[in-house]
C-alpha cells in the first residue's frame, strides 16, 4: 500500500451573502469562494492496525477525535467497512501553515485532503461529487475544498458551480494571532440581529436586491475584471465581527489606504486585499508591516489557485 503526502489548500470568500436563517440552525447563503496557495502538508501512512491516529504539532489544532481530519477518516472507515478491514487505519500527520480559527477553511481543507487521500490509498474511486457528499456530512466548506478553484456556492455551502479561474491574482493575508473567531458565534449573532429569528427559505425583496448584486460578482468574474471585482466584494459576517475587533477594522482600513481593495474572510479574522500582482503585494505587505508594526500581527503573499487538493507525492 501507498503512502500519500497532500497539499490542501485555504480558501477565501470573495463574496459572503447571508440569505436567510435555516430550521436547522444553519444558514442559506451566496458566496464565491477561492482557493489560494497558503497551504497545509497532510502525509497519510497505512497502518497495520484497525486505528485512526492524527499528529500535528500546532498547539491549537486538536490531534483526537474532535479534529474535523479524524472524523474524515472514521466517516471513511464507516461508509467504507471491507474496504477498511481489507487496507486498515491510517497515520494522519497535518503540518499546519494555514492560521487556525482565521476563516480560512484550514480544518475543512484537512478534511477534503483525507477524503481524498484516503480514496486513492483504499482504491475506492469515488468520483468528486461523491467525495463532496461525504464532505458534506462534515462540515459547510469540505465540498468546496475538495475541488477548489473559483466557485460559487449556495445553499449552506454544499451546491457548488465552477467559476472561470483567475489565474494571475495575488492576495496580500493579514491575521492578528492571538485572535481567532468563533463561526457558530459569528452566525448565530448575525442571525440574533439581523433575522430577528425569522426562519424562512424564502427571500425578502431587500435580500433579492442583493442577489443580483452577487450575480454582478459573478460577471465580474467571467471577464476577469479586478477592478470591478475588488468594489464587489462583500461579507455580510464583517458587520459582527468588525465592530467586535477594531484592530481587525484597522487593518482593512489600512489595506483600503494604500488604495487595495479589502475585506474579511469568512467569519474572520483574517482579512485580505486583492494586489495587481507579486510585487504590488509584497509592497503592501511591507508597508502594512512598517505601519502597523504589532508582532501579534502574522503577513502573508499569497496566490489563487485552480485547484484545492493536490498530490505532492506517494511512496510504495
Ligand atoms: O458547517 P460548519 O460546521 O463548518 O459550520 C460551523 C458553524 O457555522 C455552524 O455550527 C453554524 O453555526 C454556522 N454556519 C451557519 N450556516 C452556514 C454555515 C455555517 O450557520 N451555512
Amino acid at each position: 500500500m501507498r503512502s500519500y503526502s497532500l497539499i490542501a489548500s485555504a480558501k477565501i470568500n470573495l463574496y459572503l451573502e447571508i440569505i436567510g436563517a435555516r430550521p436547522d440552525g444553519y444558514h442559506n447563503l451566496i458566496m464565491v469562494l477561492q482557493s489560494i496557495d497558503l497551504a497545509d502538508q497532510i502525509d497519510l501512512r497505512p497502518l497495520g492496525t484497525k486505528d485512526v491516529c492524527l499528529h500535528c504539532d500546532h498547539p491549537e489544532v486538536p490531534q483526537d477525535h474532535t479534529n474535523l481530519a479524524y472524523k474524515a477518516a472514521t466517516l471513511m472507515a464507516a461508509k467504507f467497512p471491507d474496504a477498511f478491514a481489507r487496507y486498515g487505519g491510517v497515520d494522519i500527520t497535518i503540518d499546519k501553515r494555514i492560521p487556525v480559527g482565521a476563516g480560512l477553511a484550514g480544518g475543512s481543507t484537512n478534511a477534503a485532503a483525507v477524503l481524498v487521500g484516503l480514496n486513492l490509498m483504499w482504491n475506492l474511486k469515488l468520483s468528486n461529487k461523491q467525495l463532496q457528499y461525504l464532505g458534506s456530512l462534515l462540515g459547510s466548506d469540505v465540498p468546496f475544498c475538495v475541488v477548489g478553484g473559483t466557485m460559487l456556492a449556495t445553499g449552506r455551502g454544499e451546491y457548488l458551480s465552477s467559476l472561470p479561474a483567475l489565474d494571475n491574482f495575488y492576495v496580500v493575508l493579514g491575521k492578528y494571532r492571538s485572535l481567532s473567531v468563533s463561526t457558530a458565534w459569528a452566525y448565530q449573532t448575525f442571525r440574533y440581529q439581523y433575522l430577528e429569528g425569522n426562519v424562512s427559505d424564502t427571500l425578502s425583496t431587500e435580500n433579492y436586491k442583493q442577489r443580483v448584486y452577487s450575480e454582478k460578482m459573478v460577471y465580474a468574474i467571467t471577464r476577469k475584471n479586478e477592478r470591478q471585482i475588488g468594489q464587489l466584494l462583500y461579507n455580510d459576517l464583517e458587520r459582527i465581527v468588525l465592530p467586535q475587533y477594531p484592530q481587525v477594522q484597522k487593518l482593512k482600513e489600512k489595506f483600503q489606504h494604500l488604495e487595495c481593495a479589502a475585506m474579511m474572510s469568512g467569519s474572520g479574522p483574517t482579512v485580505f486585499a486583492l494586489t495587481q500582482s507579486q510585487q504590488e503585494a509584497q509592497q503592501v505587505l511591507e508597508s502594512v508591516k512598517i505601519e502597523i508594526s504589532d508582532p501579534d500581527l502574522d503577513l502573508w503573499v499569497a496566490k489563487f489557485t485552480s485547484s484545492s487538493i493536490r498530490v505532492a507525492s506517494s511512496v510504495k
